[in-house]
């Protein structure tokens, strides 16, 4: 799986504990981070790059887009040329949007970029589902995370600006659209209310690989009692990679002990 930086271990904790048979390889391409405000092609151009890296170098069998702009930007031309299954993240995420609501306002927030392309606005439309919905983008949410900046008053300030929309619309259930936000759960959760329920793809996401993996192709692995090895985790950074294992340890857990380089960095 792969996001432009911290955000997708969200997605990597889901699947760690749904399918921990599994084999993992988290690509963060920090050294490019943040993709929200980037054209949505040059978005597409590395979330292919990065794919051809899991699939030809790694030799993954499935690939999972933990991050919702590069799953605007390309996750269709992704299952198209992939060869391998490709799973993103906005359409699991809409599923849960609208399950959740019990009176039918709904929020979703995320980058300039996920918003902007409309992929939330259709995948919501998709499910059929009668809601009333609001988006926001928030712009500078996830370089406060990257720079481990979770609970500062500037975090909270710029929340309470950009969760305006969303508020003023008495949304009761926000879908957290970017996988980096729910390490800012705290502060949109002070912001909106205790009352809205806030949701992220992460779950969704990783229940959809297990169903891919298990019932529908097949791949999944044994687990080790049943004669299969323990499973494998790697990381693999664009960026600072000693900065991606002490914050990346702190954010996932102990899975993440080893960084190595991208080979484009
Ligand atoms: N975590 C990402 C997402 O879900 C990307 C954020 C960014 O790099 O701007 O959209």
């Amino acid at each position: 799986m792969f996001d432009s930086g911290f955000g997708g271990l969200t997605v990597a904790r889901a699947v760690l504990d749904l399918l921990p048979h599994e084999d993992l390889v988290y690509v963060g391409d920090t050294g490019r981070y943040p993709y929200g405000p980037r054209p949505l092609p040059e978005v597409a151009a590395f979330a292919h790059q990065i794919t051809r890296h899991l699939v030809d170098d790694c030799g993954v069998k499935l690939v999972i887009v933990a991050c919702n702009t590069a799953s605007a930007a390309a996750l269709a031309s992704l299952q198209a040329e992939a060869g391998v299954p490709v799973l993103g993240v906005i359409e699991p995420g809409a599923r849960s949007l609208v399950a959740a609501t019990r009176t039918g306002r709904v929020g979703v927030i995320g980058t300039v970029g996920t918003i902007a392309s409309g992929a939330y606005q259709r995948a919501v439309a998709d499910t059929g589902a009668r809601v009333e919905l609001t988006c926001a983008a928030c712009p500078g949410f996830v370089e406060f995370v990257e720079r481990d900046e979770t609970d500062t008053d500037q975090v909270h300030v710029l929340a309470e600006r950009l969760l305006a929309p969303v508020a003023d619309a008495k949304v009761d259930t926000l879908l957290l659209g970017c996988t980096h936000y729910p390490f800012l759960a705290r502060t949109i959760s002070d912001v909106m209310g205790r009352d809205v329920v806030l949701v992220s793809s992460a779950d969704e996401t990783a229940f959809a690989a297990r169903s891919l993996l298990y019932a529908g192709s097949g791949i999944g692995r044994r687990p080790v009692d049943a004669g299969g090895r323990a499973a494998t985790h790697r990381f693999v950074s664009s960026g600072d990679a000693d900065w991606f294992r002490r914050l990346g340890a702190r954010l996932l857990g102990p899975e993440l002990a080893d960084v190595e380089p991208a080979p484009w960095a």
